[in-house]
């Protein structure tokens, strides 16, 4: 008997090896990955979404009773992405409807899948562990789409330079909703930039120039259609708090 021993061994390691092999060859050869649990990472607290390259993403999904963050994501054809999803609360599933992802968002761990997105569409990510009243409308998209992808990573770019001001003028300005219109970075919105604003000569639709100096912006401010920087529309009414007027422009010094 210890012939057949033998023999149920060595076909045992064979079939152990071929899985190995062929678990391998997955990977390197059609890019699917094993999912892995990440027992040594900190759970991630935020949602996150970062662009290493063109077509190159990392996204910190956060799965919490009854949402995933982000709830959005766009990302362009072609692209891979490296997701991981924590959860803030109980126990969820994420799958990605058209894909081979389904991850477990477990308290405690980070899992990981990385995920190729070819064709163009519309992803729905749903949540397939059943985790309270709400489980079934616990949903967010991935749109695979140049044109999507581009506007995110230009809002990404903007929520970064926001970060980068003071905290308190930042506040201001997004208080009265100033940068939606006045970028900090210097690239042209619906207004003129802040950027290198203050001090500066300006023309006018009259044809006439100002310096943005304290009245000049204190005007706009006050009456915005009054002097208007030529190849602009006239800003609307903003109802700034006549005490936080010389904070405002304080603000706009900083970004001189
Ligand atoms: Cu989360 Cu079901």
């Amino acid at each position: 008997m210890p012939g057949v021993e033998k023999r149920i061994i060595i076909a045992a390691s064979i079939f152990v090896l071929a899985v190995i092999g062929v678990i391998a060859m997955s990977v390197r050869t059609f890019g699917i990955g094993v999912p892995t649990c990440l027992y040594d990472v900190r759970p991630f607290a935020e949602a996150k979404v970062i662009q290493h390259g063109p077509k190159r993403y990392e996204v910190h999904y956060v799965a919490q009773m009854w949402n995933f963050e982000p709830a959005e994501l766009a990302v362009a054809p072609g692209s891979t992405v490296d997701l991981y999803v924590s959860t803030k609360d109980v126990t969820h599933g994420m799958q990605i409807v058209g894909t081979n992802v389904n991850l477990m968002a477990v308290p405690g761990a980070v899992n990981y899948a990385r995920v190729k997105f070819d064709k163009p569409g519309e992803y729905l990510v749903v949540c397939n562990e059943y985790c309270g009243v709400d489980h079934h409308n616990m949903a967010s998209r991935i749109h695979v789409s140049e044109e999507a992808a581009a506007a995110a990573a230009k809002a990404r770019e903007a929520a970064l330079a926001a970060q980068k001001l003071p905290s308190l003028a930042q506040q201001l300005l997004d208080q009265y909703s100033c940068l939606a219109c006045h970028s900090i970075d210097g690239s042209t919105g619906a207004g003129p930039t802040f950027k290198g604003l203050y001090g500066s000569r300006r023309t006018l639709t009259s044809g006439a120039t100002v310096v943005a100096d304290d009245i000049y912006l204190r005007q706009s401010i006050d009456a915005p259609d009054a002097k208007v920087v030529k190849g602009f529309d006239a800003m609307p009414p903003i109802p700034v708090l006549p005490n936080d007027i010389g904070k405002v422009i304080d603000a706009i010094k900083a970004l001189r």
